[in-house]
């Protein structure tokens, strides 16, 4: 799927739309995150999910800025790619572990667009950018188990 994340023309939708992207992702973490056979590989991924919880620490600084309501869920219409109800129906790190990239995939996009959007001020950028620098990390990580 190709996420429009990121491409808002005002700060407050770009913002709020992050904070609901990020909330599906931890969403889609927190659903498989135990059914992980390799204790190492629930671990990683745990780290990852602390970034994301960075993440909305930053964006909620944001909204608050700007003097918006900061989602504290979803949105309605599942923004990732395999959300944490599709993933909860598979079995096996491999197949877990493959489908939680393609969620990489639409974070790294969504950060890519936030990073490059005029709407996003100085204070925005570098921190969409270290957000897109751990998404991109996540991602590799992930492509390493699944092409092992
Ligand atoms: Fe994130
Ligand atoms: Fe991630």
């Amino acid at each position: 799927m190709v996420t429009t994340v990121g491409t808002e023309n005002s700060a407050e939708k770009l913002v709020q739309n992050l904070l609901h992207l990020e909330h599906d992702a931890i969403a889609a973490y927190e659903s498989t995150i135990e059914r992980l056979d390799d204790a190492e590989h629930s671990a990683q991924i745990e780290t990852f999910r602390q970034d994301h919880l960075n993440h909305v620490a930053q964006l909620e600084k944001f909204a608050a800025d700007l003097g918006i309501e900061a989602p504290s869920g979803g949105d309605m219409k599942q923004m990732m790619t395999t959300g944490k109800v599709a993933l909860a129906d598979l079995v096996g790190d491999e197949a877990i572990i493959n489908a939680m990239k393609t969620n990489e995939d639409d974070t790294v996009q969504a950060y890519e667009q936030a990073s490059d959007n005029t709407v996003a001020d100085g204070q925005m950028r570098p921190i969409f950018l270290q957000a897109l620098e751990d998404e991109r990390r996540h991602r590799a990580w992930m492509e390493t188990v699944t092409t092992r």
